[in-house]
């Protein structure tokens, strides 16, 4: 067994002091994500469709915007189900995972997949359905990037947002140390630290994984998480125009919960 050189390009993004603004993934930690991590997208990408399609809009309108879209396999889902689907994340290497899962309907113009930021984007095109999913706003610095993200998203959705958040006490599980063997093809060491003074959870994922040419290669993925109030998201979503907001579990989306402070996860769901 070889081991090759640290993935550079995962650590960049942090050695340039930007680890409180931009959270793309590197391309080590992408490969481990494809092949491992997609199970919650496709756990909840029909039960997403099911609540969408009991909508006013969604009896019709079968277009969606996946906002930090990761490897594409929620939007897969869609595309498999007839939408037209557009990816955004800011992850090359995310992207192009995307980009091979989804290929026929690229082809065919169905699909598209961007690199943009969550904070700061615009499309020439309306949806029907965003969504997010597995966390991805928690990976947003502050209030201020989430709110700049729900405008974002208000400015190109014609019905309904739905997104999951880890909430405080999700976060604060974080806290530890884990490692992965689970399989033969890649080994992970998971350290995990919740900050309660900063609201963050930081994870700092080394991988070693098993490549096509037979060789082992390491690579380093830093995250954090921040820990954002649902109250405080709430509000911020009835101020920049979504009618109604509720809070729910995965599974029951249609089910509004009254603490969602109590969960360690918990999905919003904006409708116009
Ligand atoms: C936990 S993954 C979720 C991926 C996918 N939604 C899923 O359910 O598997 C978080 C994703 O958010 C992306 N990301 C982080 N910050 C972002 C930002 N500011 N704008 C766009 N994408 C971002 C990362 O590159 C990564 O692909």
């Amino acid at each position: 067994m070889a081991e090759k050189t640290e993935d550079k390009a995962d650590a960049n993004i942090w050695q340039r002091g930007e680890t409180t603004k931009m959270q793309a993934y590197g391309p080590g930690f992408a490969r481990v994500y494809n092949s491992r991590w997609s199970g919650f997208a496709r756990q909840v990408a029909p039960q997403i469709q099911e609540f969408y399609e009991r909508t006013a809009i969604g009896l019709t309108n079968r277009t969606l915007l996946d906002v930090c879209c990761g490897t594409g396999q929620l939007a897969v889902h869609f595309l498999e189900q007839g939408y037209r689907v557009v990816g955004i994340d800011l992850s090359q290497p995310m992207l192009r995972y995307a980009e091979d899962n989804a290929r026929e309907y690229i082809d065919t113009h169905r699909a598209a997949f961007i690199q943009a930021d969550a904070t700061n984007f615009s499309l020439g095109e309306r949806f029907g359905l965003v969504v997010s999913t597995f966390d991805a706003l928690n990976h947003l610095a502050d209030e201020q990037a989430l709110r700049q993200c729900f405008q974002c998203v208000f400015n190109v959705c014609d019905g309904v947002f739905i997104f999951d958040l880890n909430t405080r006490r999700g976060l604060e599980r974080w806290n530890g140390v884990s490692i992965d063997d689970s399989d033969d093809d890649t080994l992970l060491i998971i350290r995990g630290i919740y900050d309660g003074e900063s609201n963050k959870a930081w994870t700092r994922i080394t991988g070693f994984s098993h490549t096509s040419d037979g060789f082992f290669e390491r690579f380093v993925q830093t995250a954090f998480n921040t820990a954002f109030e649902m109250a405080q998201v709430r509000k911020m979503l009835l101020e920049i125009g979504w009618r109604k907001v509720h809070f729910a579990r995965n599974g029951e989306l249609a089910v509004p919960i009254d603490d969602p402070e109590a969960e360690g996860r918990v999905f919003i769901v904006a409708e116009k």
